[in-house]
């Protein structure tokens, strides 16, 4: 321990996916490792971090936005260091764009060195000057790196770095690096860790977790990891995301039918219901292909709850493409939904498609998907109304801290009235009331 950042403090901001979630996780275990401690709110922390997203314009917006807001802070109290991170840092040129308009920002760097924040602190204590360093090109992967996770109950576990899909409207592989599979020993002795620590529930992460495994010699591919984990002792509930539906093989979806600690939720991003536009998205399968895979696992897994992402208004999306969307949507019945407008990023091919679509027609056929998710998963919610559901109590509700919140195996969020001794246990809640967002219950 580095005795001069003791009793000094951080506070990290994250945005974007579950990815920046674990690497704020860890960015957080580095620094407890040096001293340092969590600050209770932004004001008061020493170390302000903000770990950044460009996968639409908002995300970035948004850091622009809460970066503003810290040049008064930074004046009043010129020894805050505030450092800068993540996907958005990541993009070329940046880094000198962002230190330009925001001059007080003390360091700056990117996905691929997160693991060197360590000496990019002491440098800017020792020299007062800024840091960016932007790596180019991802090291292999670094093991051992200290996570301090935000929950005692639930754990991201990562299998796997980057992607190699270049959808074309995406900048994540171009932020992110080419995929990378850890070793299965290495996942499996995380998560034996996290038994010994208490933790019940783990999700496995991956841009693409489907194509675990490419680059390991022996080879060892998704389905298999899977079983795996599934035999180690003490953990009772395996997730994962992100499955492609061009690499989600049938052995998988007989895995999480056969495994008993594998639950029954496949998130499985459609992107567009139109093959056309699938096609010009690069997505590498057609709406036909899609849909078999959808009865397959409704035949195998009668329980699952599919969920998925859809973007509206990709250039060149006309009226009926989107209506193939909807009707898509309107077939499948999805559990819910992450829809998304288009947004034009630099770098990615779906940038220099000239057809882009108005805002307003986004907005329009925004709303009307929206409007088709919320009604199936109002029914698909319906449907567990008086049913005894196994939930694994994360803590207490968001909004009523005299309730329970957890979720079910196919990853419904439940409010329920229950008892607080019970948190980080599986309790079986009774299901009273549905509503498209969570299920209302209490504890039986
Ligand atoms: N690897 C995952 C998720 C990647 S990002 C996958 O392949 O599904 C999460 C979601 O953001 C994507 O599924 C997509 O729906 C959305 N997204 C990515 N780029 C976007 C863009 N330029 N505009 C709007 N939505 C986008
Ligand atoms: Fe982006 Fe496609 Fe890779 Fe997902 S699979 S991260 S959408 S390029
Ligand atoms: Fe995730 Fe955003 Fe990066 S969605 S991978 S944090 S660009």
């Amino acid at each position: 321990m580095e005795d001069k950042f003791r009793n000094k403090s951080f506070f990290i901001s994250t945005y974007g996916c579950q990815m920046n979630e674990e690497d704020s996780e860890k960015l957080s275990g580095i620094l407890k490792k040096m001293g340092y401690k969590r600050a209770e709110n932004k004001l008061s922390a020493d170390l302000i971090i903000f770990n950044t997203c460009c996968v639409r314009e908002n995300a970035e917006l948004k850091v622009y936005g809460n970066l503003g807001a810290l040049k008064k802070l930074k004046k009043q109290r010129p020894e805050l260091i505030i450092a800068l991170c993540g996907c958005m840092m990541q993009q070329k040129g940046m880094a000198e764009k962002v230190i330009k308009k925001f001059p007080f920002v003390d360091i700056i760097f990117g996905t691929h060195n997160a693991y060197k924040f360590p000496e990019y602190l002491n440098r800017v204590n020792h020299q007062n000057v800024s840091v960016i360093e932007i790596q180019d090109k991802e090291d292999g992967i670094v093991e051992g790196v200290p996570i301090d996770r935000e929950s005692s109950v639930k754990a991201f576990v990562t299998i796997m770095y980057g992607c190699n899909n270049f959808c074309a409207y995406c900048i994540v592989p171009y932020v992110r690096g080419r995929e990378r599979s850890r070793k299965p020993e290495d996942i499996e002795n995380e998560i034996k860790e996290l038994v010994s620590k208490g933790y019940k529930e783990v999700t496995l992460l991956g841009q693409n977790v489907n194509s675990y495994g490419k680059n390991l010699n022996p080879r060892v591919n998704f389905s298999e990891l899977l079983r795996r984990i599934n035999n180690v002792d003490g953990i009772e509930r395996i997730r994962f995301m992100t499955s492609h539906p061009k690499d989600l093989t049938d052995d998988v979806i007989d895995v999480i039918s056969e495994c008993d600690k594998i639950c029954e939720h496949i998130h499985l991003p459609v992107q567009s219901g139109s093959t056309r536009i699938l096609k010009k998205m690069n997505r590498n399968y057609s709406k036909e292909q899609y849909l078999a895979l959808v009865s397959e696992i409704k035949h195998k897994i009668p329980d699952a709850s599919i969920t998925t992402d859809i973007i509206v208004g990709f250039p060149g999306e006309t009226e009926e493409d989107f209506e193939e969307t909807l009707n898509l949507a309107e077939g499948v019945e999805f559990d819910s939904a992450f829809t998304f407008i288009y947004s034009k990023r630099e770098g990615t091919p779906a940038y220099k498609i000239e057809e882009q679509i108005s805002d307003d027609v986004k907005h329009e056929r925004f709303n009307r998907l929206v409007e088709v998710i919320n009604k199936s998963a109002a029914k698909k919610n319906k449907v567990y109304e008086g049913r005894i559901e196994e939930v694994l109590v994360e803590g207490p509700s968001k909004n009523d801290s005299t309730k329970l919140m957890g979720r079910t195996r196919t990853g419904k969020l439940v409010n329920f009235q229950g008892d607080k001794a019970f948190i980080g246990e599986l309790v079986k809640v009774e299901i009273t009331k549905a509503t498209s967002f969570s299920l209302l219950g209490r504890q039986i």
